[in-house]
């Protein structure tokens, strides 16, 4: 049975700016591609909670069907998302998180789990002693405070390691170079830094160089992004020691919110797989995720062709129309 009615989603980015956004988008769009009864509308937030918090404001005036939204920071975002879902529109969340339990259903990873991980693979590379920095995530996300979580679970296992301190990586991409540049005079003896995303890694990574600590340090990432200077070309490249493969969900998101608006089974709590990354494996994923952007494009261009076939033959049938009435 074909379904008629339209329905339109509206989707509350915190930042459209960088790659991993861009990435979560795409495969949004390629997704929606499938779904011609939807009408999409994304806002982009460019990085600001009260930006967010208005253009969410709109989402809920235009009469959205369903919310999906990725919370800039947790607690400013919170009473805005509560209010879309008491107002009866249902609410995906998507990779970060607000500080309540009103919401339809969660698509993303565990951040906790991503510092754990990092924490373990320090431990790894420090066996036991050794000296440490972090620099966050979007300060006050959850992805910042559960990653920074999870990393301090695992250090305190290990009372030789010591996390000298945790600087803000925040969205100017110059914010952190100088204190960091200021810390690392003071504390050459520095022996890993963990930065909760690849981006800020390659910065991390430029003023190491630029201090003739390049090869002392060893670096972790977070996000593991296919293409040049994403996560998994920096490990190949030894940039980077490892990153953290950390999964978008833009797919995830939108199939559940097909399945919520045509009243099909879905899961509330839809949790994704993170995946180490480091030179024992970064071949392999080099390798495999190559061929699945190869066989991306392949179904973009048939489907470009499908649209030029539907054209010509939309084209044909109103010329053997005219040709019938004259
Ligand atoms: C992108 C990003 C990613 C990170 C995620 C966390 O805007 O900063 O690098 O993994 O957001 O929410």
């Amino acid at each position: 049975k074909k379904e008629s009615k339209q329905y339109t989603i509206g989707f509350s980015q915190c930042t459209g700016a960088d790659n991993w956004r861009k990435t979560m988008q795409e495969s949004m769009y390629r997704e929606l591609s499938f779904n011609p009864e939807i009408n999409f509308i994304m806002k982009d937030a460019g990085g600001q909670s009260e930006k967010q918090i208005i253009q969410i404001e709109q989402l809920i005036k235009q009469d959205i069907d369903l919310l999906i939204v990725s919370p800039n920071e947790a607690e400013p975002i919170t009473p805005i998302v509560e209010k879309a879902y008491q107002n009866g529109i249902p609410v995906i969340i998507l990779d970060r998180r607000t500080n309540s339990d009103q919401y339809t259903a969660y698509v993303g990873a565990d951040n906790v789990e991503v510092g754990q991980i990092a924490g373990a693979y320090t431990n790894t590379l420090l066996k036991g002693t050794g000296k440490v920095i972090e620099i966050s995530e979007k300060p006050g996300s959850s992805a910042d405070i559960d990653r920074h979580k999870g990393f301090l679970e695992i250090l305190k296992r290990f009372p030789g390691i010591k996390l000298v301190d945790k600087l803000d990586g925040d969205w100017d991409k110059n914010s952190f170079e100088a204190p960091l540049t200021k810390l690392l005079k003071t504390h050459s003896d520095i022996d890993v830094i963990f930065c909760q995303n690849d981006r800020r890694a390659l910065t991390a990574f430029k003023v190491c160089k630029d201090l003739g600590l390049g090869k002392k340090i060893r670096l972790i990432g977070v996000d593991g992004l296919t293409g040049p200077n994403g996560g998994i070309d920096l490990v190949d490249k030894d940039v980077l020691n490892a990153t953290i493969l950390y999964p978008t969900g833009g797919e995830e998101a939108i199939r559940t919110a097909i399945s919520i608006l045509h009243k099909q089974p879905f899961k509330r709590e839809n949790r994704l797989q993170i995946t180490m990354i480091d030179s024992t494996n970064v071949r392999i994923m080099k390798l495999q995720s190559e061929k699945l952007v190869a066989q991306q494009q392949d179904i973009e261009r048939r489907q470009g062709k499908i649209e030029e076939q539907r054209a010509i033959s939309e084209n044909q049938s109103i010329v053997i129309y005219t040709v019938s009435i004259t």
